[in-house]
């Protein structure tokens, strides 16, 4: 094969040259832990990544009523870890009047569980009684470790001083493992940022979509909140969440695994004419492209790290995008600005809470999803519908660089040999006629960002390199 000849001449001759090493270091791929955690952190990173893969059995605590049997059946793209269109159902009854939002809590809600492990002795269903139902789809997890670490201090600032035309509000919430009494913490996980911290996160999915009682949450949700039901359906005794030998707990350990995943990469990693655009037309006032600091106090590997989720974790009023759903202080309208990193791998699939923005083109999805921005997102898209043709495509072309590993041309989250297929043609050596930009197709190689893909690019596409 031609493209394996080539790779071994310029391979030779970019050994001197690798050995000038470059000072920014290769983006980890999705699904890949963080740079700069120790030999005992990677160890928990793999066996919290087997954990949170671990299809659980009736008899290991599984149900009674349930929506999917391990975490990575539900957060699975493109790693373990990431996300899918998979989504949960959620119901209540509609405000009148001065009567608030009922999220049916004596009938199970608002969370369904789909499945039982006894069908259709324990089903759960949609209580006829219930106006709102609607679909929430699976996030990704990646980064969240630094996600957790940002200070209180950092999210609530936004709201304390909005950017020019939004006004988003923090969402105090308890977190599962403080003990009674203890401050709020600012929330940041979840559609409604209705969860602080991963350990509670973990606790609460454990519970509610697989069914394991665990020692945060030691009681079975009853089907419909039938106890009589449950009685008959359930005979593991709880907490089902069992220790193992190091004190752990399956909760500890899948919490570990998403503290250590790394954030989503992105090529290039500036100066693409769609992020101008991007903050031209007010979208960073809620996807801040400003990065965050990780606290100094969380731990190495964690602390100090720089991380560029675009969110401000913040939930707005979103007028007809809200999904109708009062979840804490989170109203029916109230949507958690969805962090925006690693979009171009969701973009193909699905975007939005409900997964709505899906069924064309990348770029056509997120327009759709722009497009569906109400309440306070809606000056901004009103803004963005004016943009001319090239600008909204360079936009759209911005949005699909945020998840993107150097040199992946077919943007699959590997680098491989059909991108070097791909990328042997873009070779434009030290001083080319016509340098390319961060919008280039050839910016993709471009590592060092200095206008050209040559053989100091290649050194590094040798260590980038990742297989199918
Ligand atoms: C049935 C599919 C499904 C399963 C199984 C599942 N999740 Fe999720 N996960 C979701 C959905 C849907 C959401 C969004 C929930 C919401 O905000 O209401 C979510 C959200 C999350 C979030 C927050 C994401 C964000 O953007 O802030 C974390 C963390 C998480 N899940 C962890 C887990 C863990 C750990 C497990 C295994 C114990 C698990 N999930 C099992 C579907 C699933
Ligand atoms: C007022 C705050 C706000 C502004 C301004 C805003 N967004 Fe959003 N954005 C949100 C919220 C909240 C969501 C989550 C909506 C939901 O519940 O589905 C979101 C979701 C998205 C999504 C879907 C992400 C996913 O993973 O599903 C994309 C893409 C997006 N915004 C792009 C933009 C772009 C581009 C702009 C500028 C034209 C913009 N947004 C302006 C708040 C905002």
């Amino acid at each position: 094969m031609d493209s394996i000849r080539e790779i071994t001449a310029l391979a030779a001759a970019s050994l001197v040259l690798s050995a000038l090493g470059s000072a920014q270091e290769i983006q980890p791929r999705m699904g890949a832990p963080l740079p700069g955690l120790d030999a005992a952190q990677l160890a928990n990173f793999a066996a919290g990544k087997v954990v949170f893969d671990t299809q659980l059995t009736p008899a290991q605590g599984l149900g009674p009523i349930f929506n999917n049997q391990s975490c990575k059946s539900c957060h699975l793209g493109p790693q373990t870890g990431g996300s899918s269109s998979i989504f949960v159902t959620r119901f209540g009854v509609a405000a009148t009047g001065s009567t608030p939002f009922d999220p049916l809590d004596n009938l199970g809600g608002s969370l369904l569980e789909s499945f039982s492990i006894n069908s259709p002795g324990c089903d759960e269903v949609v209580p006829p009684q219930a106006d709102v139902v609607i679909h929430r789809i699976t996030p990704p997890t990646f980064g969240f470790g630094l996600v957790e670490a940002i200070l209180d201090g950092d999210i609530l600032v936004n709201e304390v001083f909005p950017p020019p035309g939004v006004h988003g509000h923090t969402h105090m919430v308890a977190g599962l493992e403080d003990p009674p009494g203890s401050p709020l913490r600012v929330g940041r996980f979840g559609w409604k940022s209705q969860v602080a911290t991963v350990l509670s996160f973990s606790s609460d999915a454990s519970l509610n979509e697989m069914g394991l009682t665990n020692r945060f949450l030691p009681v079975e949700n009853a089907p419909n909140g039938d106890l009589a039901r449950l009685a008959q359906c359930d005979s593991v005794q709880d907490p089902e969440d069992p220790m193992d030998s190091s004190g752990k707990f399956l909760i500890d350990r899948m919490t570990d695994f998403q503290r250590y995943l790394a954030p989503p990469p992105q090529t290039p990693r500036t100066g693409m004419h769609g992020e101008q655009v991007f903050n031209a037309v007010g979208c960073a006032s809620c996807h801040l492209s400003a990065p965050f600091l990780a606290s100094s106090l969380a731990e190495p590997g964690i602390a100090n790290v720089n991380l560029k989720p675009y969110s401000d974790f913040l939930v707005h009023d979103m007028g007809s995008l809200g999904d109708g759903i009062a979840q804490g202080a989170a109203t029916e309208t109230e949507m958690r600005t969805a962090p925006l990193w690693g979009v171009a791998f969701r973009a193909p699939v699905a975007l939005l809470h409900d997964g709505r923005a899906s069924g064309a083109s990348p770029g056509a999805n997120i327009q759709s999803a722009i497009l569906a921005h109400d309440g306070e997102g809606l000056a901004s898209a009103n803004a963005y519908s004016a943009l001319s043709a090239a600008d909204k495509t360079a936009l759209q072309n911005f949005l699909l660089s945020l998840g993107r590993l150097e040199f992946d041309f077919e943007a699959n989250n590997n680098v491989d040999e059909v991108d070097w297929f791909f990328l042997y043609p873009l070779v434009n050596g030290p001083a080319p006629a016509v340098p390319y930009t961060p919008d280039s197709v050839g910016a993709v190689a471009d590592f060092d960002q200095d206008g050209d893909f040559d053989l100091e690019d290649f050194g590094v596409l040798q260590r980038a390199f990742t297989g199918p």
